[in-house]
């Protein structure tokens, strides 16, 4: 049993909080405001607690950066806001929120944070912290998406850019891999200092060696004088290695030193350097070790995966694409949709994800020469049989992709589709995704192994 602060201005709201925290068999203390709060911090220290963003006395995100400094620095605040969207959620949890939730509360789902949040309270206390609270800057490409499964999201980048470690970005092509990197080193304290890309798969090895690591005067032919590599110019900063599932094997091995140790040499040179950069780098290939045609190194990868995020299919998302298509049409000539063209956009598989509706949104726009883009203003091909979400093998709803299938196998993928959900709703939380799916947790453990979804989530 443990002291649950539950600071909400709202009578009924922080009422039905309470009860909920008290049916868990906790203590809730509720604090009509930041006022109240103080006062109760006074009194003792809660194991948690529940924070509103929007307080008619204060904002909870300042009072957040005052828990964090000075109030209460070790206790976990999970911070409840009607808002979900990048920039907020990415700030909380910069900001060192235990977690950032929306309303309308999913109650069992508070109530699971809550007790992650008691339970990593105990673990810490043994710990001391060095809270740090900083400014939330905003990133270059604005970052949309207020799905369930991009909320996830955004929480991995803010706890991603309050670290160094590295990090790795995984998903299909066009799911914002890059968008998000970027996003991670202007959130970081590295946003001052240089962001580098290096397109692993663009060059072949022997150059690829010599761009990452530079060289030195007649290293080799055409060498005429030192240069330095990506690593060198990105200290201070953020290195970006893009596809990384394309790097050589024997690239690999040198990489895998400067994660280790930042050690490395210009090629040609024997002077020993230290990298000073922050490594993110990001795939659309399998390279988790024991996924089909893994092309990492395993070492290389756990080096790599400290921090790993999976961006989401669009097709997963679909919430998310009438905000895509407004900010697509941020600067176009046409400044909405019909709603028979949203229907069409919302229905389509998207195999190249956000950067093919851009493409295609932003193409109708300039074809259309309307105020707004119709149905008919979208290609023939998203209305092609079989281009609909449901018609494609990988999508996220019942529906033809089954149609074809003996009914075991397709029971199956209906069963392999609902845990996928039932894990990305949860953002990766495995007990919660049980409860979700409605089983007990070593069922859900068995068939996600079954269904080689096992190492996908994180506790
Ligand atoms: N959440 C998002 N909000 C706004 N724009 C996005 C989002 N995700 C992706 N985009 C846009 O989609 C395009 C593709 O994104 P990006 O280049 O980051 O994809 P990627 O995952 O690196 O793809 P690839 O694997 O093909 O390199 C970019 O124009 C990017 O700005
Ligand atoms: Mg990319």
């Amino acid at each position: 049993m443990a002291t649950v602060l539950v600071v909400e201005d709202e009578r009924g709201v922080r009422e039905g909080l309470c009860r909920a925290v008290a049916s868990a068999g906790h203590t809730a203390v509720p604090a009509a405001g930041l006022a109240e709060a103080r006062a109760e911090l006074a009194n003792g220290t809660p194991a948690c607690i529940l924070l509103d963003v929007r307080l008619k006395d204060g904002d909870g995100l300042v009072f957040l950066g005052e828990l964090r400094a000075t109030l209460a620095p070790d206790v976990p605040v999970i911070m409840a806001t009607a808002y979900g969207d990048s920039e907020r959620t990415i700030g909380a949890m910069k900001a060192g929120a235990f977690d950032y939730v929306t309303k309308p509360f999913d109650l069992p789902a508070l109530l699971a944070s809550v007790e992650r949040a008691v339970r990593q309270r105990e673990l810490s206390k043994a710990v001391p912290s060095a809270a740090s609270v900083s400014e939330v800057k905003s990133p270059e490409g604005t970052l949309v998406g207020t799905s369930a499964a991009m909320l996830a999201v955004w929480k991995v980048i803010g706890r991603a850019a309050s670290s160094d470690v590295p990090v790795l970005l995984t998903g299909e092509t066009g799911t914002g891999k890059e968008l998000v990197a970027r996003a991670i080193h202007q959130h970081s304290s590295r946003a001052n200092g240089p962001f580098v890309a290096v397109n692993l798969s663009a060059l072949p090895a022997t150059l690829i060696e010599s761009e990452l690591f530079g060289h030195e005067k007649g290293a080799f032919t055409g060498a005429v004088q030192r240069r330095p590599g990506r690593i060198e110019l990105a200290a201070g900063g953020t290195l970006f290695l893009d596809e990384i599932g394309d790097l050589d094997l024997a690239l690999q091995t040198r990489l895998l030193r400067v994660l280790q140790d930042g050690r490395y040499e210009r090629v040609g040179g024997a002077d020993v350097l230290t990298s000073r950069a922050r490594v993110i780098a990001a795939t659309n290939k399998p390279v988790k070790p024991g996924d089909k045609g893994a092309t990492l190194r395993e070492d290389l990868y756990y080096r790599l995966a400290v921090i790993e995020v999976e961006l989401p299919p669009l097709r997963a998302r679909r919430s998310d694409i009438p905000q895509l298509v407004a900010h697509a049409l941020a600067s176009s000539p046409a400044r909405a949709v019909s709603e028979e063209a949203l229907a069409v956009l919302q229905n389509y598989a998207w195999p190249g994800n956000v950067r093919e509706l851009v493409h295609v949104v932003q193409r109708a726009a300039v074809m259309c020469g309307a105020e707004v883009i119709d149905a008919s203003d979208l290609p023939e091909t998203l209305r092609a049989p079989g281009a609909s979400y449901a018609g494609v093998n990988d999508g996220d709803g019942p529906g033809a992709a089954y149609a074809n299938l003996p009914l075991r196998d397709a029971l199956a993928l209906l069963e392999k589709r609902m845990i996928e959900m039932a894990l990305a709703k949860a953002g990766g939380n495995r007990a919660e995704a049980a409860r979700i799916l409605g089983i007990a947790r070593p069922q859900l453990y068995t068939k996600m192994d079954e269904h080689g979804l096992a190492g996908r989530a994180r506790e």
